[in-house]
């Protein structure tokens, strides 16, 4: 009797500590990306969609760089915590709009990663320079 308790508890304990002990990626808080743009992510409602500010450390135009807002959703977290989300700047210094999707992840070391994916879309005078308005990128980012 003894053992077969020893043994349920043992089960237990190899069951359910992996799952308390694994953290979860938080959306909010300040980033950095690896071009040494920042962001700022603010709370995560009930329905998945956040707010924030996003300062990027390059541009595609001449403009003098300026915060811009950003507007995302992240989808309900899953088991691991690591959830996928997605997020537009609309850039106050130029008509050009950015989207990001990505994950949140927890890596190896217990710190927490975005891997993302960008389009920018640029502003065109013309229909005919079109071809030239988009540009696709990756980025990570790290909470500072
Ligand atoms: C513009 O140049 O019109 C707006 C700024 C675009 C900055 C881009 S968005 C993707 C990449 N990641 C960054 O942090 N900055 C650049």
């Amino acid at each position: 009797m003894v053992q077969v308790t020893s043994f349920l508890l043992m089960l237990t304990v190899a069951l359910v500590a992996p799952g308390l002990s694994a953290r979860k990626c938080v959306l909010t808080g300040y980033w950095m990306n690896d071009l040494g743009s920042n962001m700022t992510i603010g709370e995560v409602n009930e329905e998945g969609e956040f707010t924030g500010s996003y300062r990027t450390a390059v541009t595609a135009t001449t403009n003098k760089i300026r915060v811009s807002p950003l507007q995302g959703s992240q989808h309900r977290m899953n088991q691991k915590g690591q959830p996928t989300f997605g997020f537009t700047v609309n850039w106050s210094f130029s008509d050009s709009v950015t989207v990001f999707t990505g994950q949140c992840f927890v890596d190896k070391g217990g710190m927490e990663v975005l891997k993302t994916m960008w389009l920018l879309r640029s502003h065109v005078d013309d229909i005919k320079n079109d071809w030239k308005a988009m540009r696709v990128g990756t980025n990570i980012f790290t909470r500072l």
